[in-house]
């Protein structure tokens, strides 16, 4: 693999733990001013410290976030598409590769919707979008299985992220579920999950420690971090599950202290 690609990589998956606490907050690209991302820059800056990487759009990377921040940034560059549109699956890519080197961009994310009616025009947005970002050095997450309709079990999910893996992806993120095991076995990148609806603190703190233990490398966690009653006690609750093998009441217990 390619030496940049390499460096962009351990800057968000991190050589010391091999694991990663991205922070997803793109959810806005499709869904508007989502539950708890109303105002982005309220949101967002006090976690920042506490995210391995933001993964979020160009609009509220440039409007929302200080430029002097360390945090490595995983940029959304596909889109298009709305929760109240035709089809969520017909997204198309929304940035060009120089403005996210301009933007200095660790990786860069796509959605691919396999079984949909656009499966085709996403998984040739992901490898077109692999092909250029080689020129550049730059990782390309894959996001898979986004849509209510999605049977998200092993079968499919791994049908998934096998397929982004064997277009280039480099790593690929997926849901959680039954037999995840098999999801991560058979996918020859790293795998992260996404958080999914909010859900008790304890619940997604199990769901993080599970992924953890069948393979996951780490997680791309929104809304139960950032819709949580306590977002940062959240964040650090999950990072001690990611990062230092914390039991999920381990984690819990951290989630209410009070100076948390
Ligand atoms: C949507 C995304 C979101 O970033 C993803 O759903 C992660 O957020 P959450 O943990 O809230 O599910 O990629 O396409």
């Amino acid at each position: 693999m390619d030496w940049g690609i390499k460096n962009r990589i351990s800057q968000i998956i991190k050589p010391g733990t091999g694991r990663t606490v991205m922070l997803a907050v793109d959810h806005g690209y499709f869904l508007g001013p989502t539950s708890g991302l109303e105002k982005p820059r309220d949101t967002i800056m006090p976690l920042v410290s506490y995210a391995d990487s933001l993964m979020l759009t160009r609009g509220v990377l440039r409007n929302c976030i200080d430029p002097e921040i360390y945090t490595p940034i995983v940029l959304r560059v596909s889109g298009g598409n709305s929760i109240v549109g035709e089809d969520l699956s017909r997204e198309g890519i929304t940035v060009s590769l120089e403005d996210a080197v301009r933007l200095n961009v660790s990786a860069v994310a796509l959605s691919i919707y396999i079984g949909s009616k656009y499966e085709h025009q996403t998984l040739m947005n992901l490898a077109g979008l692999i092909d250029k970002c080689g020129d550049y050095g730059i990782p390309v997450l894959a996001v898979t299985a986004v849509g209510k309709e999605m049977t998200r079990d092993a079968r499919y999910l791994g049908l998934c992220c096998r397929i982004a893996a064997e277009l280039g992806a480099n790593f690929v993120k997926t849901y959680y579920c039954e037999g995840f095991e098999k999801v991560v076995g058979g996918c020859p990148v790293p795998v992260v999950i996404a958080g999914g609806k909010k859900i008790e603190e304890k619940d997604a703190l199990r769901l993080a420690y599970n992924a953890i233990q069948d393979g996951a490398v780490g997680v791309d966690m929104g809304r139960n971090i950032f819709q949580s009653q306590r977002p940062v006690a959240m964040i650090k609750a999950v990072r001690a599950i990611v990062h230092q093998g914390a039991s999920v009441d381990q984690a819990f217990d951290i989630y209410n202290k009070p100076e948390n």
